[in-house]
């Protein structure tokens, strides 16, 4: 075991871990933040992902050691880290995109990657900055909806 701290949402957590263990079970199992799914847990369906300094990883396939010092956003941690909602999330309550809800926490957190880069996304933009992430309830459209709801909110 070794102790590393990991900056998750704004605040510092000290937690100790095995050497091997992923972003995704350190998340999970030792921190309580379950909003970050997993499913293939092999790098292929985009459920567990999280933003690493911005970018967007699939933290199934990330040491957690890797990630110290780094600023780590997950699903929790959108719309302020409190109760409030992120605009990507209302959108996808109100486009009716989430039907189990397995998949949402990685389509949210790629989308949120898109929409801080790119205020008006265009289909083509939305279904690339979605596309390693595979949904088995929606079709996607409801979902591509959603996005532009959201963008459009914003500002887009
Ligand atoms: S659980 Fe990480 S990509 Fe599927
Ligand atoms: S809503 Fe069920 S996998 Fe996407």
């Amino acid at each position: 075991m070794k102790t590393i701290e990991l900056q998750i949402n704004g605040s510092t957590h000290e937690v100790s871990i095995e050497a091997d263990e992923t972003l995704l079970q350190v998340l999970r199992n030792r921190l309580d933040l379950t909003g970050t799914k997993k499913g293939c847990d092999s790098g292929g369906c985009g459920c567990c992902s999280v933003q690493v300094d911005g970018k967007v990883v699939y933290s199934c396939m990330m040491y957690a050691a890797g990630a110290a010092g780094k600023a780590i956003t997950t699903i929790e941690g959108l719309g302020g880290g409190g109760t409030a909602l992120d605009p990507l999330q209302q959108a996808f309550i109100d486009a009716g995109a989430v039907q189990c809800g397995y998949c949402t926490c990685g389509m949210i957190m790629n989308a949120s990657e898109l929409l801080a880069t790119t205020k008006n996304p265009g289909e083509d933009q939305i279904r690339h900055a979605i596309a390693g992430n595979l949904c088995r309830c929606t079709g996607y459209t409801k979902i591509v909806d959603a996005i532009k709801l959201a963008a459009a909110r914003t500002g887009g």
